[in-house]
């Protein structure tokens, strides 16, 4: 079984991701790490926890950094996500508790003693990434894959959700996101250009809620404030953001990918915007040399998501 590793800021597309990968009979989930993103990082570690309860998910869960390297402690987006970043489901007292080492140091743990065989997939700020990186720089080559969701990379539209120029994830700590693109490790990008392609709409849940078990009905709940969301958007359905990187990793020909050196710009009007030198591509030197080409999903199989996600979850 695939070993993956989960850093997540739950998050109600965050838990999506985390379903279908604890649902997917070839993935063997050894560690989730949390960050902050969807709510602060108590809330999306308290979430982390009681989903890990709630779905008998036994890899240990331990907390990430939650300012970003620069220290900012950002505003929730609690009209998003809802107050408690699980769409204001209620959530009871958990009994799981975090493991006693911090995020980055059990990424670093379970890549060195599993060497050449973990995954990593991550899906809020970037900041547990990048501390393991500036650490233990020996892990991007001792990983078998990264796969993270953030940027945009004006694909199909997509520019920034967060900003007219930034997507979440990446505008949350753009200095992390920023070493995380440019380590020298296989690094898959999973952007709004693709994940906002992919959309579930009420009656895709419903059908999940009537015909999936506890997993559908939980996935119907912890959906309606996202829902909500996106209606006022005017989007027919949910984003499918997380979920999408998850996907990525199990079935990466549902998408379509470019390589190029990609920047992060950090400060000013730009804040958290991502930008890829597509390879092959001349200008003069710039900021873009002398890093490395991750991959950047630029199209997706939308039907096929959605089908992996509905026959995983079921
Ligand atoms: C990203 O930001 C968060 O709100 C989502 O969970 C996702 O990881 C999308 O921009
Ligand atoms: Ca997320």
């Amino acid at each position: 079984r695939r070993k993956v590793i989960f850093d997540t800021d739950p998050g109600v597309d965050d838990t999506m991701a985390l379903l279908l990968l604890r649902y997917t009979p070839t993935i063997d989930l050894i560690g989730i790490t949390t960050a902050s993103g969807n709510g602060k990082i108590a809330t999306t570690t308290r979430n982390a926890l009681y989903l890990a309860d709630k779905f008998q998910i036994s890899a240990p869960v331990a907390m990430g950094q939650g300012p970003s390297l620069d220290g900012v402690t950002s505003g929730p987006p609690v009209n998003v996500h809802g107050k408690n970043a699980l769409g204001d489901i209620p959530i009871p007292p958990v009994r799981r508790k975090v493991i006693d080492k911090p995020a980055h140091d059990l990424l670093i743990d379970l890549i060195r003693s599993n060497p050449h065989e973990v995954t990593l997939v991550a899906t809020g700020h970037m900041t547990n990434l990048a501390l393991a990186l500036r650490k233990a720089p020996e892990i991007a080559s001792l990983v078998k894959e990264v796969v993270l969701m953030g940027g945009a990379f004006g694909y199909n539209g997509a520019r920034g959700n967060i900003t007219p120029a930034a997507e979440a994830n990446f505008h949350g700590d753009p200095r992390a996101a920023d070493e995380v693109c440019g380590a020298s490790w296989p690094l898959t990008i999973v952007g709004l250009d693709v994940t906002t392609q992919t959309i579930m709409t009420d009656a895709y849940f419903a059908d999940l809620r009537d015909h999936g078990g506890a997993a559908g009905r939980f996935l119907w709940d912890v959906t309606r404030v996202y829902m909500d969301f996106h209606k006022s958007l005017g989007v027919s359905g949910i984003y499918v953001h997380d979920a999408s990187a998850a996907a990525f990793v199990i079935d990466p020909s549902l998408f379509h990918t470019i390589s190029g050196a990609v920047r992060v710009a950090q400060g000013g009007v730009a804040d958290g915007e991502s930008i890829v030198k597509p390879d092959g591509r001349k200008f003069p030197p710039g900021a873009w040399d002398h890093r490395p080409s991750p991959s950047v999903c630029v199209d997706v199989n939308a039907d096929g998501v959605r089908e992996l996600f509905r026959r995983t979850v079921l």
